[in-house]
């Protein structure tokens, strides 16, 4: 029998010669939340694209050099390559897909667009997620802020140069778009 906890339970799968553990744990993703079936030693990342298809978080180097599986754990930016999917339990998971508001597209990912920020896109989620966390918790962040915040993404294609200027126009419509509510 499963042993229960609010949000996961322990159950086992396989056979008796070859059991395995799995856990079965809530998540809530970009509002949502999914009941799955995860190894302890399961990675957010691995969770996120394969049990969720939410494959905008992008499996780089797998290893914590490249940012492209940022995420937001809590509004806070984290790696989900280095971020054991059970220690997102109980916290509020976002990921590219879920920063529009419906139709409208957060000012970051418009802003992405207008100005040609991405020529492949592999790094743009993360770019994105990385500057999304400084802006929400600092809306006037300098520009050394912002580049402090992105220090952990790597662009193998832009130059940096669109993607600090797509970062900064895009703060500015987010600071305009406050003072108008
Ligand atoms: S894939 Fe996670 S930091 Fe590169
Ligand atoms: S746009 Fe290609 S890696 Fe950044």
């Amino acid at each position: 029998m499963p042993q229960s906890a609010d949000s996961v339970s322990i159950f086992f799968v396989g056979n008796e010669t070859a059991p395995s553990t799995k856990l079965i744990a809530k998540f809530c993703v970009n509002g949502s939340e999914h009941e799955l079936a995860v190894r302890p030693y399961d990675v957010l990342l691995d969770v996120l694209r394969e049990n969720l298809s939410l494959t905008a978080t992008k499996r780089g180097c797998d290893m914590g050099t490249c940012g492209c599986c940022t995420v937001l754990l809590d509004g806070e930016a984290r790696l989900s390559c280095l971020t054991l999917a059970l220690d997102a339990v109980g916290k509020s998971i976002t990921t590219l897909e879920g920063i529009r508001e419906g139709a409208v597209l957060d000012e970051l990912q418009r802003c992405w667009y207008e100005t040609g920020a991405s020529q492949c896109g592999f790094c743009s989620p993360g770019f994105i997620l990385s500057s999304k966390a400084l802006l929400d918790r600092k809306p006037e962040a300098t520009l050394d802020e912002i580049k402090e915040a992105i220090s952990g993404n790597i662009c193998r294609c832009t130059g940096y140069a669109k993607i600090l200027e797509a970062i900064q126009i895009a703060q500015k419509q987010k600071l305009d778009r406050n003072i108008c509510k």
